[in-house]
């Protein structure tokens, strides 16, 4: 009889974890992203969350063409700028069952500019498979830079994250990545310091078009933030995929979504179905408005011009109303 009651009190109690998380039990599991609203002091139960998923008509378009600031400076995209004065960056790794994260020593090395607002970039995290998808389909990695802003506004210091996506390579690695996957703790313990490029030299894609909207950082307290979303992919290798996700996988309690046979839409059977995954559900778009900028003067000859990130959609231009 006492027996009996102590296992359903148990019981509850299981299920009340579930249903209401803390900051460090929170999961990935699909069933449970849902409960992030109810762990306290977080933005997460707010309407207009991250990511969305990317209609393919988009109401907004503009056009612009990459301009140089002062040589070797920076260069700027319609109403976002971006310095490339630092060439390297001292930063430091940080392992962990959630994500991996880089953060840079000196955040005032890499400025960018949107919205009448200077943000230095803070630090960056790995989510696979991607956050962001279009129509549905995903990539294999998505990188997100993590800006604040230099000075307060309305009393808030405002959030920016600029986002990459990475599709598998067959062939080859993603050079960027190479000095943080090579200097990234196996043992997930430390926080060693390596030296990194510039992400916006040799991270960024070569076609700069982007997308802009507001939402939140994509993993709980879910903060408020503005976003710009490069289309066009670049690539990762699938060595460096897998040692990334059987490193986020290593933990136990797992804290991401489990492993199983199914292929996240779009990605091609070189994805392991033997890992988990990292990545928050699309969010409800809303009456929220996605704008584009197309940049004109991105070589035609370059990698294809502004491809669904998801590379699932055979038909590879943007469609405008
Ligand atoms: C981009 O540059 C080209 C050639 O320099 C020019 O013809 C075009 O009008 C520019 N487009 C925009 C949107 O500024
Ligand atoms: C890079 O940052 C680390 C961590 O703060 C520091 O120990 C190291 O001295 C820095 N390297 C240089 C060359 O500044
Ligand atoms: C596999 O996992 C994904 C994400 O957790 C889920 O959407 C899908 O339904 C699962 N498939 C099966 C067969 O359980
Ligand atoms: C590409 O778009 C056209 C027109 O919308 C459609 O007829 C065609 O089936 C699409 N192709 C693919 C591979 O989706």
């Amino acid at each position: 009889m006492g027996r009996g009651l102590f296992s359903s009190a148990s019981w509850l109690w299981l299920a009340a974890g579930q249903e209401f998380p803390t900051m460090e039990t929170w999961s990935y599991e699909y069933p449970r992203q849902q409960y992030w609203k109810n762990i306290v002091d977080t933005h997460c139960a707010s309407t207009y969350q991250s990511p969305i998923d990317i209609p393919k008509t988009l109401n907004y378009v503009d056009h612009a063409n990459l301009t140089q600031l002062t040589e070797g400076v920076g260069e700027r995209l319609g109403p976002f700028a971006w310095s490339l004065a630092a060439q390297t960056l001292n930063v430091t790794l940080h392992p962990g069952p959630l994500t991996w994260e880089v953060k840079l020593v000196n955040p005032e090395s890499v400025v960018v500019q949107i919205g009448g607002l200077d943000y230095k970039l803070e630090s960056m995290t790995f989510k696979s498979p991607s956050e962001h998808t279009v129509q549905g389909g995903h990539n294999a990695m998505e990188i997100q830079m993590r800006h604040v802003a230099n000075t307060l506004f309305g009393g808030e210091r405002k959030v920016l994250m600029v986002s990459v996506s990475l599709r598998m390579a067959e062939n080859g690695g993603n050079a960027f990545l190479s000095p943080i996957w090579s200097a990234m703790p196996a043992d997930g313990k430390g926080a060693p310091s390596t030296y990194i490029a510039n992400p916006y030299l040799e991270l960024a894609p070569p076609d700069k078009s982007f997308i802009r909207y507001t939402g939140t950082t994509t993993a709980p307290p879910c903060e408020r933030a503005e976003w710009i979303v490069f289309m066009e992919p670049g690539y990762v290798g699938i060595p460096q995929l897998q040692q990334f996700r059987s490193s986020i996988s290593g933990y136990q309690p797992s804290r991401l979504a489990p492993a199983n046979g199914t292929l996240p839409l779009g990605i091609s059977k070189a994805w392991d179905t033997r890992w988990g995954r990292n990545n928050r559900l699309a969010q409800d778009l809303g009456l929220r408005e996605v704008q584009m900028v197309e940049m004109m003067n991105a070589d035609p000859n370059a990698v294809p011009k502004l491809t669904v990130i998801a590379g699932m959609a055979g038909n590879s231009s943007w469609e405008q109303p």
